[in-house]
């Protein structure tokens, strides 16, 4: 039988526990009563993911005496708005919930955010528990305490840091999960290894295949090393001062490729995180910091996972390379509209690498496809 593992998130006064395994759904009431004081919680969940877990869950919750109120909200990245956050608060605020009660996030990356960032500002805040049923947000987005909304001017603009009490990465859940949602998933744990664990890269190299085929062992494995890493790195930089940037190998190439193609399922954001690691890869090869191989290796990864690595790949060709600047330029996590990019000097070895010259960029995706 394979035991859960439990990843701490150093935090002081605010440290948890990440808990990865099986069945954790069915054993969610012994983990979710101590953190109560009234007894009293407020699922939040969508339509789908209710359909599938929303029972069991309520059921698990109910065994250990604690009530339960669903709120089922609409599946899809629209809900994750200003109107998706009125709707959610004056439901909270229906229930009458308190400070002592808890809600719970039980959902993909949209319910995690949306249902944390409604917790942080609920009553002043409240505690929350995230409990992620899709691959990429047990081993990113739950992880942390980034919540936030989108808004017309872009995604995940508005929000809050607020940690969650407690995280149920449930590996079970898995098994309903689309291929394609797997893979999504995926990329985001081979970004773990680029940015930071060889070691692991080539572990990734050799049972890839079994993590996406959702073999227990090796998704317990996979899940628990991404979310250690990512627990190591929020612990020593809650708040992206430093070193929590380096999440975000990747994205900057990656977001601009969601923006041509529309933030949509045309390109899923696991798939342009794909593409953007492999971009970066080739462009730190380009500019002399990495060798050839260790980008070839990269690319062949997200290959193997059927992943998205060159622009040719993508849903929308010809992408315009002032376009592409203007929206890398414009990224959140730029500063001063400098460039500002996660590169690599090796697998493993990855650095943010501020001021990037745009010249150089330009001519690496022309020479990548994108038109001039
Ligand atoms: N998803 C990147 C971070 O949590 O910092």
């Amino acid at each position: 039988m394979n035991a859960a593992l439990t990843v701490p998130v150093g935090l002081g006064a605010r440290a948890y526990d990440v808990v990865v395994g099986p069945r954790l759904i069915d054993r969610a009431g012994e983990r979710c009563a101590p953190l109560l004081k009234r007894g009293r919680t407020a699922v939040i969940t969508d339509r789908n993911v209710g359909d599938h877990h929303g029972e069991r869950f309520a059921v698990a919750l109910e065994k250990a005496g604690i009530s339960v109120d669903m709120i089922v909200i609409e599946p899809g990245e629209q809900t994750k708005s200003f109107e998706g956050l009125a709707d959610v608060s004056d439901r909270l605020l229906a229930l009458g919930l308190d400070r002592g009660d808890l809600i719970v996030a039980l959902g993909g990356g949209v319910v995690g955010d949306l249902a944390g960032f409604a917790a942080s500002i609920y009553k002043r805040g409240i505690d929350f528990i995230q409990v992620p049923t899709t691959l990429l947000a047990q081993v990113d987005s739950s992880v942390g305490g980034k919540t936030a909304i989108d808004t017309p001017r872009g995604k995940n603009l508005i929000g809050a840091f607020h940690q969650p009490r407690l995280v149920l990465a449930d590996l079970d859940v898995l098994a309903t999960l689309p291929a394609r949602e797997m893979a999504c998933g995926y990329a985001e744990v081979v970004k773990y290894g680029l940015l930071g664990d060889a070691e692991f890269f080539a572990w990734l190299e050799k049972h890839g295949a079994a993590v996406l085929e959702g073999e227990l062992p090796a998704l317990t494995h996979a899940v628990g090393r991404s979310v250690a890493m990512k627990a190591e790195i929020v612990a020593e930089d809650e708040k992206e001062q430093g070193r929590r940037a380096l999440l975000n190998l990747g994205h900057t190439f990656g977001h601009a490729l969601e923006i041509e193609t529309g933030f949509g399922e045309a390109l899923k954001h696991g798939e342009a995180v794909a593409a953007g690691c492999a971009l970066a890869f080739r462009f730190s090869a380009r500019l002399g910091l990495c060798s050839a191989e260790d980008a070839a290796r990269a690319e062949t990864v997200f290959t193997a996972a059927h992943l998205p690595t060159r622009l040719d790949q993508l849903p929308v060709t010809g992408m315009n390379v002032d376009a592409l600047v203007d929206h890398m330029r414009q990224d959140k996590k730029a500063e001063g509209g400098k460039l500002t990019f996660v590169l690599a000097r090796a697998i493993g070895d990855a650095f943010t690498a501020k001021d990037v010259d745009a010249a150089a960029l330009r001519a690496f995706l022309i020479d990548e496809g994108a038109v001039g």
